[in-house]
C-alpha cells in the first residue's frame, strides 16, 4: 500500500516509501559527474600538497584525497551497478568543464584550494543533496546509503581549515583595500572635496571589514590575524597604476567581483547553516555598491565627464588582466597620476 509522501527528507522516512525516482541513465549521468569532480580533486590536491606552505592544510589535502579517492571506487561500483552503457563514465556536463578548467589551471596553492574548497567540494554537496531528495528510497537504496555517507564527507572536509584559510585571506584583502583608497586621498590632493570624503568612507568600510573578520575568526573559527602569510603583489599590482588605473582595476573590476564571492559565499554558509557568518556577508555585500559607485563617479570624473571613455579604459586595462583575475605581470605601468582633460 503507498503512503501518503510528506515533507520529511528520506532519511528520517526511512526506506519504505515509494517515489518515482530517477532512471537509471539519469542516476548514472549523475554518478558519473560526481566522478569527475571527485577525480580532478583527487589529482590536483595530489599535485599541490608538495606546495603548499602550512602542515595544516597539507594535512587536510592528504586526509581529504584518500577519503575522495575511496568515494570514487564506490562511486564506480555504483556506475557499474546501474549498467550504464559501455563508455561510462561519460564526459563531464558541460556546466562541470568550465569549473574542471578553473580548478586546472589555478595558479598557486592558495587559488587552487578557494577553488576546491569555496567552490568544487560545495557544489558536490549541493548536487548530491537534490540527487538524495529526488531519488527512490527502496528501489535505489544503495544511491541512498552511499550519498549519505558522501555528504557527511564533504562536510567535515568544508568544515574548519577551509574557513580559517579563507576568512584570513578575506581580512588580507580588506586591509589592502584600506590602504589603497587611503593613499588615493593622499596623493592626490589636487582632486575635488567630495572625492576626498568617499575615499575616507571607503577607507573607514575596509577597515571596518577588516575588523569584522578580526572578530570573527577566533569567536568563530579558532584563528587569528597572522596565523597564515600576508601577500603583498596584489596591493603592488594595483598601486603601480595611476588614479584613473586604480578606480577602473580596483573599484570597478575587483569590487565587482567580491560583490559576487560575497553573494556566493552567503550562499553556501546558509546551506551549512553558518548563519551569524552569513549575516555578516549581507553587509559586506551592501557596502559593497558604494565602493563600485566611487569607481565610475571618479572614474567618468577623470575622464573629463566621458562614461563611455571610463568604460573602455575598464576593458583596456581587464583586457591586460590574466584569466584568473591578477594582472599580467610584465605589462608596462605608468606610475605617474595623469589626469585626463
Ligand atoms: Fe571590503
Ligand atoms: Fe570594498
Amino acid at each position: 500500500m503507498r503512503r501518503e509522501p510528506d515533507h520529511a527528507g528520506p532519511g528520517r522516512l526511512g526506506p519504505d516509501r515509494l517515489t518515482l525516482g530517477y532512471d537509471v541513465d539519469q542516476n548514472a549521468i549523475r554518478f558519473s559527474n560526481y566522478l569527475h569532480v571527485l577525480r580532478e580533486l583527487v589529482h590536483l590536491s595530489a599535485g599541490w600538497l608538495a606546495l603548499a606552505p602550512e602542515f595544516e592544510v597539507k594535512y587536510a589535502l592528504g586526509d581529504h584525497l584518500h577519503d575522495d579517492a575511496r568515494a570514487i571506487s564506490k562511486i564506480r561500483r555504483r556506475l557499474y551497478e546501474l549498467r550504464h552503457p559501455s563508455d561510462y563514465p561519460g564526459v563531464p556536463a558541460e556546466e562541470l568543464t568550465e569549473l574542471l578548467d578553473r580548478l586546472d589551471q589555478a595558479p598557486t596553492p592558495t587559488e587552487y584550494l578557494e577553488l576546491a574548497y569555496g567552490e568544487a567540494k560545495p557544489a558536490l554537496i549541493r548536487a548530491f543533496g537534490v540527487h538524495l531528495e529526488n531519488l527512490d528510497p527502496v528501489s535505489d537504496e544503495p544511491s541512498l546509503r552511499l550519498l549519505t555517507k558522501l555528504v557527511s564527507q564533504q562536510d567535515r572536509h568544508l568544515a574548519p581549515e577551509e574557513q580559517r584559510h579563507f576568512f584570513h585571506a578575506l581580512m588580507d584583502a580588506e586591509i589592502c583595500a584600506a590602504e589603497l583608497m587611503a593613499r588615493n586621498s593622499h596623493e592626490q590632493p589636487e582632486m575635488p572635496w567630495d572625492f576626498h570624503v568617499d575615499m575616507a568612507r571607503q577607507t573607514w568600510d575596509e577597515m571596518r571589514h577588516a575588523k569584522l573578520h578580526s572578530l570573527l575568526m577566533p569567536k568563530e573559527l579558532g584563528c587569528h590575524w597572522g596565523d597564515y602569510p600576508v601577500g603583498f603583489s596584489y596591493f603592488r599590482s594595483v598601486y603601480a597604476h595611476d588614479l584613473l588605473g586604480r578606480l577602473a582595476l580596483f573599484n570597478s573590476t575587483s569590487e565587482q567581483k567580491a560583490m559576487w564571492r560575497h553573494s556566493h559565499r552567503r550562499k553556501v554558509l546558509v546551506e551549512r547553516g553558518q548563519r551569524q557568518i552569513a549575516q555578516v556577508f549581507d553587509y559586506l555585500l551592501a557596502d559593497e555598491v558604494p565602493h563600485v559607485h566611487n569607481g565610475s563617479r571618479w572614474g567618468t570624473y577623470l575622464c573629463g565627464g566621458d562614461e563611455a571613455a571610463y568604460k573602455a579604459k575598464i576593458r583596456e586595462l581587464r583586457a591586460e588582466l590574466d584569466e584568473t583575475g591578477a594582472p599580467a605581470p610584465n605589462g608596462q605601468r605608468k606610475p605617474v597620476p595623469s589626469r585626463a582633460r
